[in-house]
């Protein structure tokens, strides 16, 4: 049983990254084809504006050198028709001699006017190079002067090259609306399903831990049992149950942190954890002070520093050493290193590891890191991270708290 759960939530996880890296993949796919067809529409559309202002510029030559007027109708045609690219015409001493479709308000000054001309003649002379027209005298055919026809491109032209960086961009701004929303509400399920299940689990606890108590007082009067260390023993088990039972129901409540002593709290469990770990693993604690205090949930914090040793102890099978320093950082914070002589963790365990559900291990279930987590940071405003990491070196875990 344990183990269909624990492939299918692995699989979970590594379908998971497949699938980011996939929608990466396909939505850059998406924005390079995007851009690319564009382009080649801009570029189509550009020839396309170049040949339409070399016709006009064409007919102008014609309409200003033909005095038959026989051909003039068409080429005014040509030259009306030019409704949509912005052009200039300049003399050969660079004055302007006609426009086409500037936005010129008939309400500005004539200062105004010219001054907005010359900028848009600017922005012309930097886009394309002019095409000449040549001026001839009509008897002669004598060139007698030139001018030159400015253009840039045409607001729909400008409309598409900008398309499809716009488009993508709301696309990206939906989608980044849409994940942090999706993100929220699978947040708050997950806290609705940790919060309903840990209050459950303390509440089935206690009807039977009550009445264990109750039975256990009456053998401690009973004759029989006396002496035999039995009620003694029924009592630690009690102990640890209340604890286990305390802990469920402060992670389904809003926990209230007291001052305590870091160092006495790691001292408990290390108290607890050393008889029942390998004789060959041996757990310290370092300090420089023994009085550093931190506000903190005590039994919530237990469970994460057991969670912690007991991870420990697994990535280095029977022989070890776990070291617990807890330090005083700047800033009135307290840090606690967990460092182990395990089998370390990869990157990718790295980026999973506080992920609920994630495991490496046969019998694991991946809840031991989530719930850390979630006490330090959530319960603690804390922080708790792989501070470093050494493939069959070890590992070290770093929780940060606010001193008291
Ligand atoms: N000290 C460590 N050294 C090496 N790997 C670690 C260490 N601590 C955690 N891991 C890796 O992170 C994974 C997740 O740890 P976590 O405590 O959340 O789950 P678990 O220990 O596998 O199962 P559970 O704690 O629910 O019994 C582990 O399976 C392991 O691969
Ligand atoms: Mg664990």
């Amino acid at each position: 049983m344990a183990k269909t759960v624990r492939l299918a939530s692995m699989d979970f996880y590594r379908d998971n990254t497949n699938l980011k890296w996939i929608i990466l993949v396909v939505s850059v796919i998406i924005s390079v084809g995007t851009i690319y067809y564009t382009n080649i529409l801009v570029e189509q559309l550009k020839e396309r504006e170049k040949n339409q202002v070399r016709l006009f510029a064409k007919a102008l030559e014609y309409t200003s050198n033909d005095t038959d007027n026989n051909i003039l109708f068409i080429t005014e045609e040509i030259i009306y028709k030019n409704n949509s690219i912005p052009t200039m015409l300049i003399d050969e001493k660079d004055k302007i001699v006609n426009f086409n479709n500037v936005d010129i308000d008939s309400l500005w000054s004539p200062r105004q006017k010219e001054k907005e001309l010359q900028k848009q003649l600017k922005e012309m002379k930097r886009a394309y190079p002019p095409i000449e027209i040549l001026l001839k005298d009509p008897n002669t055919d004598e060139v007698f002067g030139k001018q030159y026809v400015y253009y840039k491109n045409s607001f729909l032209l400008t409309q598409l090259i900008a398309y499809p960086y716009i488009q993508l961009s709301v696309i990206a701004i939906f989608a980044f609306i849409s994940y942090l929303a999706f993100n929220y509400s699978k947040t708050s399920e997950q806290n609705r399903v940790w919060v309903g299940l840990a209050k459950e689990t303390a509440h089935q606890l206690g009807t039977p831990l009550s009445s264990l108590m109750a039975w256990v007082e009456m053998l401690r009067e009973d004759p029989d049992f006396k002496g035999k260390g039995i009620v003694e023993e029924l009592d630690k088990d009690i102990r640890k149950l209340r604890v286990v039972t305390e802990r469920f129901s402060s992670i389904g409540s809003t926990p209230t942190l007291k001052d305590e002593n870091i160092y006495q709290l790691i001292n408990n469990v290390v108290g607890y954890l050393q008889p029942r770990v390998s004789s060959k693993i041996s757990i310290e604690v370092y300090t420089l002070s023994e009085t550093i205090r931190a506000r903190v949930h005590a039994p919530l914090f237990e469970w994460v520093i057991e969670n912690l040793c007991k991870n420990a102890v697994d990535a280095m099978g029977s022989t070890g050493t776990i070291a617990i320093k807890i330090l005083r950082g700047s800033e009135g914070k307290v840090f606690i290193d967990i460092s182990d002589t395990g089998k370390g963790m990869n990157k990718s365990v790295i980026s999973s590891a506080f992920k609920p559900g994630f495991t490496t291990k046969k019998r694991g279930w991946g809840l031991g890191l989530a719930l850390a987590k979630r006490i330090i940071e959530l319960y603690h405003q804390g922080k708790i991270f792989v501070k470093s990491s050494e493939e069959n070196q070890g590992t070290t875990f770093r929780i940060e708290l606010r001193s008291a």
